[in-house]
């Protein structure tokens, strides 16, 4: 048996179009063009790849963006100067600032800084705070909200499901591990301190992999024939002398033994941008007290 395959990028150009048309109604009728300013700090080719693509698909979707690029030696206090400024622009209702910073950058100090009302990326103390008590008002992390999406479009319903999130971080496990079980999931939260981790997973009906490790669930992690796999993993490895991007699934392997797999690329990747858009029109709805249209 072969897993079906969810399309995320198809799925995601679909909620773009949708946004799209909000983002023209919101100009027409309200005068207002969301802004999404993205800062990059230095030329890491990945993280200069993904500010690319968020600039290109705000631009598809009519969503003005503000490209804000500092040298890789840029001081915390010049860092901090361009977020006070982007925090100060009316025009500007989005803020992104790409990570991983240079080592010599407190990450923690510049997402403080960040005014919560523009933190797209719901990295903000007041934003996570927000997730975690259930209020709606605030910014949920585009990469989880994404793969929320693509399981509700295969089970719509999580109640007396089994999830497992395999991986910790503030960005996406943690976040991810919260709203599945606000979703009515039963919740396991594993890390690389889980014991026997394969077993571990091997219980769950639903796997989200966020480890940054290339291929590490292997077929014998996964429950036979009804598990939907979700796998947030972007990692650039080289086979047969090429270069190729895998996620942190063992893709091959584990789609003969799931129901639903996402692929890398095309599978959360896409939703992440999605999730990052739907964030800023929501920002800038809320800065010009306009009740969003959905
Ligand atoms: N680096 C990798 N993923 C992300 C993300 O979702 N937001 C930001 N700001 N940086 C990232």
């Amino acid at each position: 048996m072969s897993a079906e395959i969810i399309n995320g990028r198809a799925i995601s150009d679909e909620l773009l179009m949708g946004l799209k048309a909000q983002i023209e109604n919101l100009r027409t009728q309200h005068h207002v063009t969301p802004c999404l300013a993205v800062v990059l700090v230095g030329e890491r080719p990945d993280s200069l790849s993904y500010v690319t693509n968020k600039d290109r698909v705000a631009q598809q979707i009519g969503m003005a963006s503000r490209p804000v690029k500092l040298p890789s030696t840029a001081t915390q206090d010049e860092i901090l100067r361009a977020v006070q400024e982007l925090n100060a622009d009316i025009k500007v209702h989005g803020i992104l600032v790409q990570m991983p910073l240079p080592s010599h950058v407190d990450a923690e100090t510049v997402m403080a800084a960040i005014d919560p009302a523009k933190d797209v990326d719901g990295f903000h103390d007041v934003n996570v705070g927000k997730l975690h008590k259930g209020k709606k008002d605030g910014f949920t992390p585009c990469t989880p909200m994404g793969c929320m999406v693509l399981l509700h479009r295969v089970l719509p319903n999580l109640k007396g499901k089994r999830a497992v999130v395999i991986g910790r971080s503030n960005i996406v496990g943690k976040p991810m591990a919260y709203l599945l079980q606000e979703a009515n999931a039963t919740v396991t939260l594993a890390h690389s301190g889980t014991h026997d981790l394969a077993s571990v997973v091997a219980e769950h009906d639903i796997v989200i992999a966020a480890i940054g490790k290339p291929e590490f669930v292997k077929a014998n992690f996964i429950k036979p024939k009804d598990a939907i796999i979700i796998d947030v993993g972007i990692n650039r490895i080289e086979r047969d002398g090429k270069p190729k991007l895998v996620g942190d699934v063992d893709f091959a392997a584990v789609s003969e033994k799931a129901a639903f797999i996402t692929p890398v690329p095309g599978g959360v990747g896409p939703m992440t941008i999605w999730g990052l858009m739907d964030n800023t029109v929501k920002a800038a709805c809320a800065a010009h007290n306009i009740t969003r249209a959905r």
